[in-house]
Parts: C-alpha cells; sequence; structure tokens
C-alpha cells in the first residue's frame, strides 16, 4: 500500500479534547484541528471544538454512548487508514487524553501497519480535571505518592477483574476511578471489604467542564447511595485518597452546602 506524505508530517493526528470545556485543549492540538481535512470524533468531544474544524473539512461522528457503539472498532480503524492513504490529513478526535481509556492503542496499531505517519497530541484527562475542580491535588509529600487511574468496570460492565483489588484498597494512593458510575457500590464495597478506610473521603465528579457539571462528596461508605440519589449518571467518576480529604476540608462551604454532606 502506498502512503502519501514526506513521511515528516503526520498523516493521522490523535487529539485530546478535554474533558468538555473546550478551553481545555492543547493549542497544537486545537492547530491540528483547524487544519484537519476530516475529524472523526467521540461522542463526548465539545461541539465548540468542532466549529474550529475549516469549512470544507469532513466531520464524522464515531460517538459511543456506554453500551451503543455507532461505528465498530475495526470500522473506525479502517476509516482512519483509508482516508489517510486518500491523502487526507485526519485528526481523530478523544475525549480527554487520547491515551487513557480511549482504544488508542488499537487504532494508533491499525494505521502502524499500513505505514501512515502517526502523532499524538495529549489532552486532559477527566481524572485530573475533575480534582482540579474539586480544589483536590493528586498527589501531596508525605501524603499521597501514587496515583491510579483505575477502569471500575470491564468490558461486558462487571466490575473489573484485571488488576488486584487488595492491592488498590490497602495503598496509600489517590485512587481515581473511571466508568464508575454504574458498580460505585460494588467498587466502594469491594474497597472497603479489603481494608480501605469507609469514613475516608471520596469524590463523584459528573459531566467536568461541562454544562450539567456536578460535584458530589461524601464518606466512601456512603458515596455510591450519595451518588444514586442525586441520579448521578455517566460521564463521571470517583476519586478517592488521602488528599481529598484535605482539599474537601479546605472547601467553602457556601459553595459546596448543596454537594457536601
Ligand atoms: C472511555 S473513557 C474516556 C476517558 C478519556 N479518554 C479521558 O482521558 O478522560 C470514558 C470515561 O471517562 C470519564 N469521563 C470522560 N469525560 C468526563 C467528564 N467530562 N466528566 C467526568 N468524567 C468523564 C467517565 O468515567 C467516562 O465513563
Amino acid at each position: 500500500m502506498t502512503v502519501p506524505g514526506d513521511g515528516r508530517r503526520p498523516l493521522v493526528s490523535f487529539v485530546g479534547a478535554g474533558p468538555g470545556d473546550p478551553e481545555l485543549i492543547t493549542v497544537r492540538g486545537l492547530r491540528r484541528l483547524r487544519e484537519a481535512d476530516l475529524i472523526v470524533h467521540d461522542r463526548l468531544v465539545p461541539t465548540a471544538l468542532l466549529a474550529e474544524a475549516s469549512a470544507d473539512a469532513e466531520l464524522i461522528d464515531v460517538g459511543k454512548a456506554p453500551g451503543r457503539h455507532c461505528l465498530a472498532q475495526d470500522q473506525i480503524n479502517r476509516l482512519l487508514v483509508e482516508r489517510a492513504c486518500a491523502g487526507r490529513f485526519v485528526v481523530r478526535l478523544k475525549g480527554g487524553d487520547p491515551a487513557i481509556f480511549g482504544r488508542l492503542a488499537e487504532e494508533v496499531r491499525a494505521a502502524r501497519a499500513a505505514r501512515i505517519p502517526v502523532e499524538i497530541v495529549p489532552g486532559v484527562t477527566a481524572g485530573t480535571a475533575g480534582a482540579a475542580r474539586a480544589g483536590i491535588s493528586l498527589t501531596e509529600r508525605g501524603g499521597a505518592s501514587l496515583i491510579v487511574f483505575a477502569t471500575a468496570t470491564d468490558r461486558a460492565g462487571g466490575l473489573a477483574s484485571g488488576f488486584d483489588w487488595g492491592l488498590l484498597a490497602r495503598a496509600q494512593a489517590t485512587l481515581v476511578f473511571y466508568m464508575a458510575v454504574r458498580r460505585l457500590a460494588t467498587v466502594t464495597a469491594t474497597l472497603i471489604s479489603l481494608g480501605r478506610d469507609p469514613g475516608a473521603p471520596a469524590l463523584v465528579a459528573e459531566n467536568v467542564g461541562r454544562p450539567h457539571e456536578r460535584l458530589i462528596a461524601g464518606p466512601l461508605a456512603r458515596i455510591a447511595a450519595d451518588a444514586r440519589a442525586a441520579q448521578a449518571a455517566s460521564p463521571a467518576i470517583m476519586i478517592c485518597g488521602p488528599t481529598v480529604a484535605s482539599a474537601l476540608a479546605g472547601l467553602e462551604r457556601s459553595r459546596f452546602a448543596e454537594m457536601v454532606r
């Protein structure tokens, strides 16, 4: 297969769109969007960013809602490869950081197999954006020297089983769970049963950087019930760890009166 391009300029650029606030894209990411002939984007990317595309750029929504795939992964891979091989500059725009729970590896592998030059433009991931909104430092000298970004669920929607939950429960670490809403009760019960302090503060950050953003805080033992009572829904992350306590203690009651109980 022949591939147009001078060997230096990428033909597929995997760009992180950030969590939802259109200001949270990198300068390079925004430049790539404006240069693109084709933007292949996910459901969660901000529409304001798509408005940055040039007038003759083509936009394709391959959006995946939880449990629903608009375009199968191999169809997305094929689309990227075919269009890049036809000489189009393709931007693959993904929510947050493309390298975090974004199926980036599969798409990069497909492009590289077709000898298509690729680049990855990182983005602000939901975990760091959510922490920032709540004033949480994910690390703290002497308090939290480890951060874990974990998916709470596996492909079938069950509790993730690819790692040692006991290790997570016992670690003096900040745990950030993605895709956690539907399994929040199981996640928190599992952590507590394996040794995590049930009274430790936890935070659910829903729709970070988007119009219906909400932060729900409470002790780990109650956060799932609180989130359910508030009808928290995807997209949301759950953060728990030693630094969550200090951040929530410092919050003004007025700002969080509705949210912190
Ligand atoms: C398929 S993963 C993609 C993660 C993305 N690549 C990132 O770096 O943020 C989707 C999950 O990310 C989290 N997420 C994405 N955007 C979010 C947002 N604006 N607010 C809260 N959580 C978000 C949710 O846990 C959601 O279920």
